[in-house]
């Protein structure tokens, strides 16, 4: 049977990208799911605190990403949803993987290098700020492999962005297997799953993904923005002066951007969508995309709005999710610390 798991940082309203690259992909993996696999989602704090978070900001943050994994229809019946934060296991094993992991690989890591790259002096190369580089930052992806194994999921769906996170995750697992191989490998290698829409521009420069953190909101739709902010961030998305519209993400990635999330919307396949649009003009493709994007939105963003002031709806949820995971991980860090000698 499968193990599925899989994680999202608290750290903001969820957009385009997380939702096609993530949170949609996990509700059609629940309602697929065979009987006796199993799913988990976490909200994964301890992640969220690599970058500085205002207290009160991620403490709410927290509340609303469970309202907004149940809003998008992640159901508490069938899936074990928590907080990462809730189950020590998981820093208890980051803590026993870190002893095995190189930091050469750690170093490798292209979120890694892409802080480092951003803190050193344009015109020093040797100077470093390392304000904001962190050992948490560097050892994330430890931490992440902890979240994994801890289960020993079998399946990981995440977008593109976290596949090199996954690659070091089954590299650490082998590490673990071979470092401590009696009585029999204890880690399944988990398996990197993807969607059709892994990967999700921002809507202002397409050589990016859409990201939280991008400095200009118009780059990202996020699951609350009202049918007007849709509108006006689909208008205003950069595309490019070409006649017709044709499916190209090398020379146009704009303009295949918004045919993915046409696609992603209504479940199609981008070959067709862009078939259908051949002889249309951009101008179509975007009040199309602003529609399908409305009503995709709609049902989530007026369950988020519902579930939002419950709190102790949530807090239950999330306390009766923490049981079921605990539980879960007790078993695998009893095995690990009996094999490595701290039982
Ligand atoms: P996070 O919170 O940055 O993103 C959550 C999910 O959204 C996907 N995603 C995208 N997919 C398509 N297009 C985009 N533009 C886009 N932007 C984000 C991400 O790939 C991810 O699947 N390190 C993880 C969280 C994590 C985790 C885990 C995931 C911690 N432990 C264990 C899986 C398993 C992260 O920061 O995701």
């Amino acid at each position: 049977h499968k193990v599925i798991f899989s994680g999202i940082q608290p750290t903001g309203i969820p957009h385009l990208g997380n939702y096609f690259g993530a949170l949609a992909n996990w509700v059609k993996l629940q309602r697929n799911a065979a009987p006796e696999d199993e799913l988990l989602f976490s909200v994964v704090g301890w992640h969220a605190l690599t970058l500085p978070q205002d207290p009160k900001a991620l403490q709410q943050a927290r509340m609303d990403m469970m309202a907004l994994l149940l809003a998008v229809g992640i159901d508490p019946k069938r899936s074990i949803v928590f907080h990462q934060d809730h189950i020590q296991n998981h820093t208890e094993l980051a803590w026993i993987l870190s002893c095995i992991t190189p930091t050469g690989k750690l170093r490798r890591m292209t979120t890694w290098k892409t802080r480092l790259a951003v803190s050193r002096n344009a015109n020093d190369e040797s100077e470093v700020d390392d304000s904001l580089l962190n050992t948490g930052l560097f050892t994330y992806p430890v931490l992440q492999a902890a979240d994994i194994l801890a289960y020993k999921a079998t399946h990981v769906p995440v977008g593109d962005d976290q596949q090199q996170h996954l690659e070091l995750t089954r590299d650490i697992a082998e590490g673990f297997n071979r470092a401590y191989k009696t009585p029999s490998r204890l880690f399944p290698l988990p398996e990197y799953m993807t969607t059709p829409s892994k990967r999700i521009l921002s809507l202002k420069d397409p050589s990016a993904k859409m990201s939280k953190s991008a400095v200009d909101p118009n780059s990202r739709i996020v699951l609350t923005d009202t049918p007007a902010q849709i509108k006006s961030k689909i208008r205003g998305a950069t595309t490019d002066s070409i006649q017709g519209i044709t499916y190209d993400p090398v020379a146009r990635p704009g303009t295949s951007n918004l045919l993915s999330i046409l696609a992603a919307c209504t479940d199609d396949d981008v070959l067709e969508v862009a078939k259908r649009y051949h002889n249309r003009n951009h101008g179509d493709l975007k009040a199309d995309v602003t529609e399908v994007v409305e009503e995709t939105f709609r049902k989530p963003r007026a369950e988020f709005e519902r579930l939002r002031g419950e709190t102790e709806y949530l807090t239950q949820i999330a306390e009766e999710g923490a049981a079921k995971a605990r539980s879960r991980s007790d078993a695998t860090l009893r095995e690990v610390r009996h094999r490595v000698g701290l039982a």
